[in-house]
């Protein structure tokens, strides 16, 4: 892909930071991943052991962006509180209120106090990034446009926000079109200056009844104003149901550098340097098929686990067989072999005498309510 001349090399010249606050949009209700996400939030959800959330806080510290604010629906604010706090992995978190689900530019609105006069960032929660946000931000520095927003070429644009490009220039952007007027993607990463407020407050709600953000900077372009494209370098997930985190678990799974740091014991590493044992965890009388990762304080006996598995603190797996799943925290199973399976934090699944049950192939989420 290429924008043609709209883009500068990045030079060594200071450049003022002017942006340091991000906007996580997460006040979506995740329905698509339920039920996992009745007991853990969407966001907060671990692929690799590491939840989405924390991905993306890190990725925009490593754009010199360290104030978070987070839009959460009003009764889903405890369960983020719980895990996060005001200050996590680096960043002051602040919790922002969207009452009703209204539509991303809603969102946007709701954190109009939080940003006050400067420019700021928006990130759509659920979006995973391989890299091209700390240079969207030093080229917003330098050229201070309206908004900017990352583009990436698609197979199904119609999903999408979609842009249309004229000689390296966004001319018009469109909200999932029928007939997409390029493949190029809106991927979820804003930047905004204060123009974006009175541009909300002009749209109208789309055909699905949502204030779209698509909308809003469409209408910045329609006034004349400078909204430039940057390029999503590497993969872009968009974790929105459980088959999108199972692949995402996978893509991040891979990019996990080895590391034995617990306890093996009469077991066979498949893959060594695609498989992390935490310290503190212990792999006893068992096969490992990298990638897997094994967090702090687990348990793997007789078992089989991987490829693409990561495998919570404190689980504990028993004579068990378990290949591309996410099983989190405190999970128990036992005498069962699963696969493309979410297994929920504290779950247990343990059968009876010395039967081996087969969950496979059918996406199983197993939620331990109690938790
Ligand atoms: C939203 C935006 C869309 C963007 C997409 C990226 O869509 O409206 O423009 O391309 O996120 O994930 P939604 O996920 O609300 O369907």
């Amino acid at each position: 892909m290429s924008f043609g001349t709209n883009y500068r090399a990045p030079t060594t010249s200071p450049i003022e930071v002017i942006i340091l606050k991000g906007v996580f949009l997460c006040a979506g209700k995740g329905t698509r991943m339920r039920p996992i996400s009745y007991s853990t939030p969407k966001h907060l959800i671990p692929l690799a052991n590491k939840p989405i959330l924390q991905y993306n806080v890190e990725k925009v510290i490593d754009a010199g962006i360290t104030e978070v604010g987070l839009v959460v629906s009003p009764e889903m604010e405890s369960l983020y509180r719980e895990t996060l706090g005001t200050s996590k992995w680096g960043a002051s978190i602040t919790y922002i209120h969207q009452e009703d689900p209204r539509g991303l530019a809603h969102a946007v609105a709701c954190a109009r106090d939080f940003v006050e006069d400067d420019p700021f960032l928006v990130y759509l929660g659920d979006n995973l990034l391989h890299s091209g946000l700390t240079e969207m931000v030093g080229n917003f520095e330098k050229e201070e446009p309206a908004a900017s927003i990352l583009l990436a070429p698609v197979d199904d644009p119609e999903r999408f926000g979609v842009a249309e490009i004229e000689d390296g220039k966004i001319v018009d952007l469109v909200e999932k079109p029928d007939h997409p007027p390029s493949d190029l993607a809106i991927v979820g990463a804003y930047l905004f200056n204060q123009d974006i407020f009175p541009a909300i407050e002009q749209i109208e709600p789309s055909d699905r009844g949502e204030l779209e953000i698509t909308d809003a900077i469409a209408r910045l372009i329609n006034e004349g104003r400078n909204v430039t494209p940057s390029e999503l370098e590497g993969w872009w997930l968009d974790v929105g149901r459980p088959s999108d985190a199972l692949k995402a678990n996978r893509v991040l799974l891979e990019e996990v550098d080895g590391s034995i740091e617990g306890e093996i014991r009469n077991s066979q590493l498949k893959n060594r340097s695609e498989i992390v044992i935490a310290e503190g965890s212990r792999v006893e009388n068992s096969e490992l098929r990298g990638p897997v990762h094994v967090a702090e304080g687990a348990r793997i006996v007789d078992s089989t686990l991987g490829p693409h598995v990561s495998a919570g603190e404190g689980v504990k797996v028993r004579k068990a067989g378990i290949e591309n799943s996410v099983v989190m925290d405190e999970a128990r199973i036992e005498k069962i072999e699963l696969t493309e399976s979410l297994i929920g934090a504290k779950a247990e699944i343990r059968l009876p005498g010395d039967q081996i049950k087969t969950i496979a192939g059918n996406r199983a989420q197993i939620v331990d309510e109690r938790a």
